[in-house]
């Protein structure tokens, strides 16, 4: 498995670059070949499409997600170049989880609603020196990675309510539909094509 640590920060070897060291450690340890990037707003992102797993990690800053994170999503390619990842992501702050969790994380996961998000986790300042919470969050994005790989084999089901849908649109559309929404089940790890995933996926493909 290839991943990339992609992070933002405005303090070199600051607590999110030491989080991103450990975490980078353990994945290394687990087998998996690892990267760190600093983030810059309108950077190329192209690169992305090179890895398995990315994950995104930044702190905040005056109530926001530091900013070149926030800028590569919504100026730059970042977002693009995310599409369909299988992602992980997490924020160091002073405030708690429950504040962050409302507040903080939704500025990075609005941009990603397509996206299979493995985990999400949040590092408030008084567990930032704590290895082994650092440690669960590497095991549990290890965890998912390898559910939705496993889960990958296996072909999606339609549900009857999707089955039905598909007989409404064209019919010379309907079989290359098919193979599309069974790609981007699979892509995503989903196990059922529900009618909401297949809004997800027109969505996405309308979008590309
Ligand atoms: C200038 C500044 C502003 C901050 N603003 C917030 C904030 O609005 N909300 C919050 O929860 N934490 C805030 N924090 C705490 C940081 O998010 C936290 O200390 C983080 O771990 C810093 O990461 P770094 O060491 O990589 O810079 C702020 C810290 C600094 C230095």
């Amino acid at each position: 498995m290839k991943a990339v640590i992609l992070y933002d920060s405005k303090t070199s070897g600051g607590s999110t670059e030491a989080i991103i060291d450990t975490i980078g450690l353990k994945l290394a340890e687990s087998g998996a070949y690892v990267e760190k990037v600093k983030c810059k707003a309108l950077a190329d992102y192209s690169f992305i499409k090179e890895f398995d797993l990315v994950i995104l990690g930044a702190p905040v800053y005056y109530f926001l997600v530091a900013s070149q994170l926030l800028g590569a999503l919504n100026y730059g390619n970042l977002k693009i170049n995310l599409k369909r990842k299988k992602i992980a992501m997490f924020l160091t702050c002073g405030s708690s989880e429950a504040m962050a969790a409302v507040l903080y994380l939704p500025q990075l996961k609005i941009h990603l609603i397509t996206n299979k998000i493995l985990v999400e986790k949040i590092f408030p300042s008084n567990v930032l020196h704590e290895n082994s919470i650092i440690d669960e969050f590497v095991i549990d994005v290890l965890q998912a990675y390898n559910n939705t790989s496993s889960q990958k084999a296996l072909s999606a089901k339609w549900t009857d309510e999707s089955r039905e849908w598909l007989q409404t649109i064209p019919s010379f559309l309907q079989s290359k539909f098919k193979i599309m929404a069974e790609e981007y089940a699979e892509n995503m790890g989903y196990k059922e094509i529900t009618l909401e995933m297949l809004q997800l996926a027109r969505d996405e493909m309308g979008g590309t």
